[in-house]
């Protein structure tokens, strides 16, 4: 299949990332010329051959940035990735010991982050959006409430937005990842190991893909999220807008 991407622009937000960051490198081996935004540029990023802006996503100067950054060297944006979220460092526990600074920085990062920059960029976009939110959104018992929450408000953003800009041609799609073994494993995976009572936090995410039911058995990789949303946003998608896919190994069991 030709994803029609040689040629077109694109922005990709969290890019050094895992997930985001496989994103970058399928969208520039299509051909398609890329803005990656992080807070940390990486090396792994620079090597892409994608261009780079350095920002911190939960900020309007940092927003700002970017929006600068993809006028001076993409000019308008065909496809922008939405990839920015994650869990922050912040606390794992019950609404209790929840404080109100854990709730505001997860909606900080998960939802207006994208927000804004969607709401930036918005002047430059020409055919699609696809954000990443998770199947935590779905599964309120899978992750800290504070996480699911923000990204469930994100969910709902996408399919909002689906309706408004569709009339202009602009599609947006959301892609709602489960167990993808990134860097974000590395930070999270033991504090929520410890969350659960679990020592061995290898172990622990070593049978967390049997634990969640995972029908392949197994932790997904950046790649396999990748190629979803790369396909959701090239022309070769161009039926398909305001659906949030889940992506996860068959660990759902309903029929949506
Ligand atoms: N991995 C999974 O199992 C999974 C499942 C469902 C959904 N997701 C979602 O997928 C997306 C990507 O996750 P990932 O697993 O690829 O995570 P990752 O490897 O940790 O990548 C996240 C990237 O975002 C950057 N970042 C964090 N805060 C930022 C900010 N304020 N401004 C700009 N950049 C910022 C991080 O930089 P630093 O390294 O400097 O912090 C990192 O490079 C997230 O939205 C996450 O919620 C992941």
């Amino acid at each position: 299949m030709n994803l029609q991407l040689a040629g077109k622009t694109a922005v990709v937000t969290a890019a050094s990332g895992g997930i985001a960051g496989a994103v970058v490198r399928t969208l520039v081996a299509e051909g398609a010329r890329v803005l990656g935004a992080d807070q940390t540029v990486t090396s792994a990023l620079k090597e892409t051959g994608a261009a780079t802006v350095e920002a911190d996503l939960t900020t309007p100067q940092g927003v700002e940035e970017l929006r600068r950054a993809a006028e001076s060297e993409l000019g308008g944006v065909d496809l922008l990735v939405n990839g920015v979220g994650g869990l922050a460092g912040l606390p794992v526990a019950g609404l209790a010991d929840t404080e109100d600074e854990t709730w505001f920085r997860a909606f900080e990062l998960n939802f207006y982050a994208t927000v804004r920059v969607t709401r930036a960029l918005q002047p430059l976009l020409r055919h699609a959006v696809v954000n990443v939110s998770t199947g935590v959104a779905r599964w309120p018992t899978s992750g800290p409430n504070w996480y699911g929450s923000s990204k469930a408000a994100l969910s709902h953003f996408g399919k909002g937005l689906a309706d408004e800009l569709g009339p202009r041609g602009i599609r947006v799609n959301t892609v709602s990842p489960g167990l993808i073994k990134t860097p974000l494993w590395e930070e999270y995976g033991p504090r929520l190991s410890a969350a659960r009572g679990q020592a061995d936090s290898e172990k622990f995410l070593t049978d967390l893909p049997a634990v969640a039911n995972v029908t392949l058995g197994r932790w997904g990789t950046p790649q396999e999220i990748a190629n979803l949303i790369v396909f959701l946003g090239s022309p070769a998608a161009g039926y398909i807008t305001g659906v949030d896919y889940i992506v996860d190994g068959g660990a759902e069991k309903v029929i949506r």
